[in-house]
């Protein structure tokens, strides 16, 4: 039996690099009639021509919402409204959007008569960089992020330059916390090259798209459905993150910024990460225009989205990463206690 993660190469070379919108369906092997296309609709007017090549269409509504359970179960009834008649071992899910758009879709292809096709196509650049590649798919329940989700990994994932040019500047601020993420944890040559990088925004985002992904992959790809802990890694930053991404609203990609900031000071702290490892990484964060935000949330709050958060590895503890050095990483199963006191020192709690 071949297994998904004995194929990761193969996905990795499967991410196709295409100039133009138009080439999805020939690049990815696609027959656009056999295809459900499910797309976020603000890309609706810009590319216009190229949604309406796929006869079996359906727009949604981007956002933490669209992952709930309801919006699950209200698209599924959409679906058999349409009455398709697409065999399902032939069919593919094209998921054309952000990173929501990227976790419902590909959760809807992994159920969907029992598992079809899935090609990504991100509209954002956090989507190209991270959330289409690894194979994670999600839901939201009661609120909760990620509480219902699959490994499932798309056949292909197309990245086009001209739709993620498309998204706006937040969106490119969003993605350098992810790029700085996996730098942090990948090291390597690259990361070099990206430290003394004179290219800025989406210029740069284009230019290390492929060595992050490449970095991820090799991480996923030692423990695929995240049964060793190794894949864990993965979630620098996102301990706080998830945390300050409930209590402030602010985007997933700007929230995980924030949390890779109070990872990398918590690291320093407790010792963990040397006085210049932390100011490289500092330097690295600041390279790619982002800085520390603080801002102060009730102690109590912290402490209940901690105890939701899906991180947790026991009764009041965390699983949290810390970083000893660009390209090291340590697992660390942390009381929330402990967590609430840190993000008081730092100024997250008050
Ligand atoms: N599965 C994973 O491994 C993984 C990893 C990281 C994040 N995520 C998930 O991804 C989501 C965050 O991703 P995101 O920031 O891409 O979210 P998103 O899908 O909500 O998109 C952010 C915003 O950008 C807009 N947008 C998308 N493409 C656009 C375009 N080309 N032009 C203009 N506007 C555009 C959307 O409508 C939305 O308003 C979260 O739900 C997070 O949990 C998943």
């Amino acid at each position: 039996m071949v297994r998904w993660w004995d194929q990761i190469e193969t996905v990795a070379s499967q991410n196709v690099y295409l100039s133009k919108l138009a080439q999805v369906s020939s690049r990815s092997r696609t027959n656009p009639k056999l295809a459900i296309l499910i797309y976020d609709s603000v890309l609706e007017k810009k590319f216009a021509a190229e949604i309406a090549t796929f006869p079996h269409r359906f727009a949604v509504h981007s956002g933490e919402k669209l992952k709930s359970i309801e919006s699950f179960a209200a698209f599924c009834e959409r679906l058999n409204k349409a009455s398709l008649d697409l065999p399902a071992r032939q069919m593919t899910v094209v998921a054309m959007g952000g990173g929501s758009v990227g976790d419902f879709a590909g959760f809807f292809a992994s159920v969907y008569k029992r598992g079809v096709r899935l090609v990504h196509v991100p509209s954002t650049w956090l989507a190209a960089i991270d959330s289409a590649h690894g194979g994670k798919t999600a839901l939201n329940v009661a609120g909760v992020k990620n509480q219902i989700g699959t490994f499932y990994p798309a056949d292909t994932v197309c990245l086009v330059k001209p739709l993620l040019d498309s998204s706006g500047d937040d969106r490119v601020v969003d993605a350098m916390g992810e790029l700085a993420k996996i730098a942090l944890i990948a090291g390597g040559a690259w990361v070099h090259r990206l430290e003394t990088s004179r290219l800025e925004g989406r210029a740069l985002l284009w230019k290390f798209l492929k060595p992050a992904v490449d970095s991820k992959l090799r991480i996923v790809q030692k423990d695929p459905n995240e049964l060793k802990g190794l894949r864990q890694v993965l979630n620098l930053g996102h301990t706080m993150g998830h945390v300050i991404e409930a209590l402030s609203g602010s985007s997933h990609g700007s929230a995980v910024a924030q949390g890779t900031f109070f990872a990398l000071e918590y690291s320093r702290s407790t010792g963990r990460l040397s006085a210049a490892a932390f100011d490289r990484a500092m330097a690295l964060m600041g390279h790619l225009g982002l800085a520390p935000a603080p801002r102060a949330f009730a102690s109590k709050k912290i402490r209940e989205a901690l105890l939701a958060d899906k991180k947790r590895s026991s009764v009041g503890r965390v699983t949290f990463i810390f970083l000893k050095g660009i390209g090291r990483t340590e697992r660390v199963e942390v009381s929330i206690d402990a967590l609430v006191l840190e993000a008081r020192r730092q100024g997250w709690a008050r």
